[in-house]
This record gives structure tokens, sequence and C-alpha cells, in this order.
């Protein structure tokens, strides 16, 4: 196991090493650890740190789930509650207005934040001004970096980017959310499930819930490989780990008359939406070497074409 013993958080060893150390250092300083952001793709784990992080300085971990709704009121709210070296997640982070991301800048620099005036003061509660706010570290987490303002991304101590799991690592993660579901994997079963999984453990989570609800009538004592592999071409995922649109995506590119395709092109044959396929299926099959994008034009690679060869029916083993 990677790192047993950092809070039940698996993996991304060099990422974990090196902010431990920050944040021992901060307490042996008795000094917040400073701010960070915590890039990468949706259910890497960014959550789940910030909160490991937190326990590892021996504080709570606030969370502000930020959304387009999220207003200065809102966080005049927060910063009431905050005590000097709490953690603050802010998660995701993406999604936060540009004038909550300037008020920000004002807590980071100067320990301001805004000031709203309470419900028995008037019946239209508005910001009536500014108040300090104690010295406190905020993780920022988002799968879109790109999106904060560039003088907000200035000001944060540390970006951080989580990469996608290894298996070895995939299969911890997922014989510990296994026993969270009561359900016993053989190791077989666990690497089978680590597979499909596509490097991220809330896909790992995922798929056990719904293994569970499978075989939820009968359910056996420990998950032998027969019954991983009945459940996951259920779901009509393949031995490559491929899913249902992966399959659609290669049919598409390979019985193409044109070497390459548009993702406008393949996404109107799928029927889904362009964002859909850029974020949720393309980037797996670019990092498995199933297709590759040139100058915004899609190809299948011959990997690619090898892993449709062989339909679900024939897939046996
Ligand atoms: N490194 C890890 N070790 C153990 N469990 C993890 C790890 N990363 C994620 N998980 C689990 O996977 C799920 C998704 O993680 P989460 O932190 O919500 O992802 P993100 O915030 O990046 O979208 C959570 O249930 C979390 O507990
Ligand atoms: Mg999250």
């Amino acid at each position: 196991m990677s790192n047993p013993a950092f809070h039940g958080y698996i993996g991304q060893r060099p990422e974990v090493q090196y902010l431990r150390r920050l944040i021992e250092g901060a307490k042996l300083k008795g000094q917040p650890t400073p701010n960070i952001l915590l890039a990468g793709g949706s259910g890497l784990g960014k959550t789940a740190l910030a909160k490991a992080l937190a326990k590892e300085y021996g504080t709570d971990c606030r969370i502000i789930c930020s959304n387009a709704d999220f207003d200065a009121i809102n966080l005049s709210d927060f910063c009431l509650e905050w005590k000097a070296c709490d953690f603050i997640l802010v998660d995701e982070a993406h999604t936060l207005t540009r004038s909550i991301q300037e008020l920000l800048y004002r807590i980071i620099d100067e320990r301001i934040g805004p000031k709203a005036s309470q419900p028995f003061d008037g019946p239209r509660r508005q910001i009536v001004g500014t108040q300090p706010v104690p010295e406190i570290t905020l993780i920022f987490a988002t799968d879109q970096p790109g999106k904060l303002l560039p003088a907000l991304k200035k000001r944060i101590n540390e970006i951080r980017t989580l990469l996608p799991y290894t298996i070895t690592e995939l299969i911890d993660i997922t014989q510990k959310i296994a026993i969270e579901f009561e359900i016993l994997l053989t190791a077989q079963s666990a690497r089978m499930i680590a597979d499909s999984a596509r490097g991220t453990p809330r896909l790992a989570r995922h798929l056990l819930n719904s293994l569970g609800k499978y075989f939820a009538a009968m359910p056996p004592e420990v998950y032998q490989k027969p019954h991983v592999r009945a459940f996951l071409r259920k779901r009509g995922i393949d031995r490559h780990g491929l899913g249902v649109v992966d399959r659609k995506y290669l049919e598409i590119l390979r019985s193409s008359n044109q070497i390459h395709m548009s993702l406008q092109a393949i996404s109107s044959m799928l029927r889904c939406d362009r964002g859909f396929i850029a974020h949720d299926i393309e980037p797996w099959l670019i990092e498995n070497g199933y297709i590759f994008i040139e100058q915004k034009r899609r190809s299948i690679t011959e990997k690619g074409r090898d892993s449709i060869a062989i339909n679900l029916e024939g897939d046996r083993q």
C-alpha cells in the first residue's frame, strides 16, 4: 500500500509527500499552511486530499462548495465561522464568480473579508462593510484551473496537479472502497474493477456501488472473477475497459472514409454534446492510445482498431 498512514488517502505520492512536509513545517512554526490549488480531473481525489491534508494539520476542513449563486453575503457568513489556521476548501472553484474571486484576493492579501448586515438589521441583507478574517489556509479544488482569474492564481502559493492513478494504487483504492460497501473482492476481481475505473477513484466507487446493487438479491460471500465479469458485461464494459460510447466512438472513426474527423462530426453522429465527448470520453481514449488528436482532428490508432475487432460476445476470458 502506497501510503497507509495518510488518513486513508492512497497514492499521489509525490504530491502527498511534498504537501505533508509543508504541513509539518507550518505546524512546527505555528503558522497556517500556504494556500493550495489542487487541479486535476473530476473524481481523481481532490476533495478527499483536501480533507486528508486538514486532518494532517489537525484541524477541520470547512467546505465552501462554490457555485454561481455563491455571493458576498454567503462569503461574509463563512468568514464569521473561521478560526486561525483552519483549512477552507473552496470546492469546484472554477464556478466562483469574478467578484467573489476578487473578494478572495483581499482575504489573502489583507485578511479582510466582506461584512453583511444581519437579518435583524433590516428585511434585505446587504454588504455593509468589511471585517477582519483570521489567517487561514485556502485550498482551491477544480478540474478547470484555467477558469480562475490569473490574479487569483498568482496569489496561491502552491499549484499542485493530481495525475491518474497507477493500476496498483487503484487496486488498493478499490479494496478500500469495497470495505465501505461491505463487498469482499478477490485480488483478481479487485483488479478487474480497477482496470475498468479509467484511472479514477470515483469511477471505482460507482462501479462498486452498482456491483453491490446488481447482486443484492443473492450477494456472494466473496465476489469472484465471474461475478465481476458478468456485471461489467451487462454494464457494457468490455475487457479493455471500453464502454458502449467508447466503442461507438471508435467504430465511427474506423468506418469513416476519412482518416480523421472533427469533434463536431463525431458528436453529432453519437448524438451527444461536444462537451461530454471532449470531457468524459476522449481523455481516456487518448491516454490509452486508442485515438489521437492533431490540429483538432481525431484519428484512430492501430490499438483502437484492434480493440473493437473483438465484439462483446466474443469477449469471454
Ligand atoms: N487517493 C485516494 N485514496 C482513497 N480514496 C480516494 C482517493 N481519491 C479519491 N478517493 C475516493 O474517491 C471518491 C472521489 O474522490 P473526490 O475526492 O470526490 O474526487 P474529486 O474531488 O477530485 O472530484 C471519494 O469517495 C474519495 O473518497
Ligand atoms: Mg470534488
